[in-house]
């Protein structure tokens, strides 16, 4: 796996080095940065340089209504090497992504030539983040023709899913099971079901904060069939053998249909839990 440069890093390097107390070197890795508030961040992928433009405010949420949705989040960076890795999950596919933030997992995939894919949030503000940051990026890319936009998609909302004629061979999820929206799993599972092609493929990139969280995976993986992408796959400042990393790992999840599950969506699977 090549080593990601970051045109900013040696500013974020710069960053980690004035926060550390000994002012020794201290090793770049990318689990240690912080650059959920910088204006913009670029990323290399494919040999290409992607410029994110972020919107991070104070207040609480980061700047977006429903939350954090402003800025490029850990999980977001690993889908994209898991991308980089391996292109066949995207290529001549058709592809969504949900929660997409302002959009660095979907432009990457774009970059893998699928057949489409559309960026969505349930937030109109990482929505016009994400376009806008499409529309840099790729119109610069003069060999990418893939077909590739952001629109709004709030979970479980059938006006919104109804605009969904087709379904999708791949979609793509990353830091979306997370306590502040742990009101909206079950909507999540719904809209996951409605999407996918039988056939179909979901990537899941999760890093745990708080064992809530399991609240979802009880249920996910009650509906589909789960597969966890052992560590090794992942970026190295991710695993959880990496010893010079304070925060919590990174998983990766695969997801199929479940054709023995009785339920024929995620309002099926909550209903049968409650019960
Ligand atoms: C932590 S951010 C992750 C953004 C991006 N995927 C990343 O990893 O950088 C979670 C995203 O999920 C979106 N989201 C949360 N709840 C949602 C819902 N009910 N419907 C649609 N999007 C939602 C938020 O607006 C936010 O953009």
């Amino acid at each position: 796996m090549q080593t990601k440069m970051i045109e900013s890093s040696s500013q974020e390097r710069a960053q980690v080095i004035s926060n550390s107390s000994c002012q020794d070197l201290v090793v770049f890795n990318y689990a240690n940065l912080d650059g959920l508030a910088v204006d913009f961040r670029t990323f290399k992928f494919f040999d290409t340089d992607i410029k994110i433009k972020q919107a991070w405010s104070e207040g609480g949420k980061g700047g977006s209504d429903i939350g954090f949705g402003c800025s490029v989040y850990n999980c977001s960076f690993v889908l994209a090497q898991y991308i980089e890795d391996n292109p066949s999950i995207v290529a001549d596919l058709s592809c969504i992504e949900l929660g997409c933030g302002p959009g660095l997992t979907s432009i990457v995939a774009a970059l893998a030539n699928p057949k489409n894919i559309v960026a969505t949030d349930g937030d109109s503000i990482s929505v016009e983040l994400t376009n806008e940051n499409m529309k840099q990026q790729l119109s610069l890319k003069k060999r990418i023709k893939t077909k590739a936009n952001a629109k709004v998609l709030l979970w479980g909302n059938d006006k919104h899913l109804s605009s969904f004629i087709d379904k999708y061979d791949t979609i793509l999820v990353a830091d979306v099971v997370a306590v502040p929206y742990e009101q909206a799993y079950h909507d999540l599972l719904y809209t996951l079901k409605y999407l996918l092609k039988p056939l179909g493929k979901i990537y899941l990139c999760y890093q745990q904060r708080h064992t809530s969280e399991n609240t979802f995976f009880n249920l996910f993986y009650q509906q589909f069939h789960v597969v966890e992408i052992d560590q090794n796959e992942l970026h190295p400042d991710f695993r959880n053998t990496n010893t010079q990393v304070q925060v919590r790992p990174i998983k990766l999840y695969i997801a199929t249909n479940n054709h023995n599950s009785n339920s024929t969506n995620g309002r099926d699977a909550v209903e049968n839990v409650k019960n």
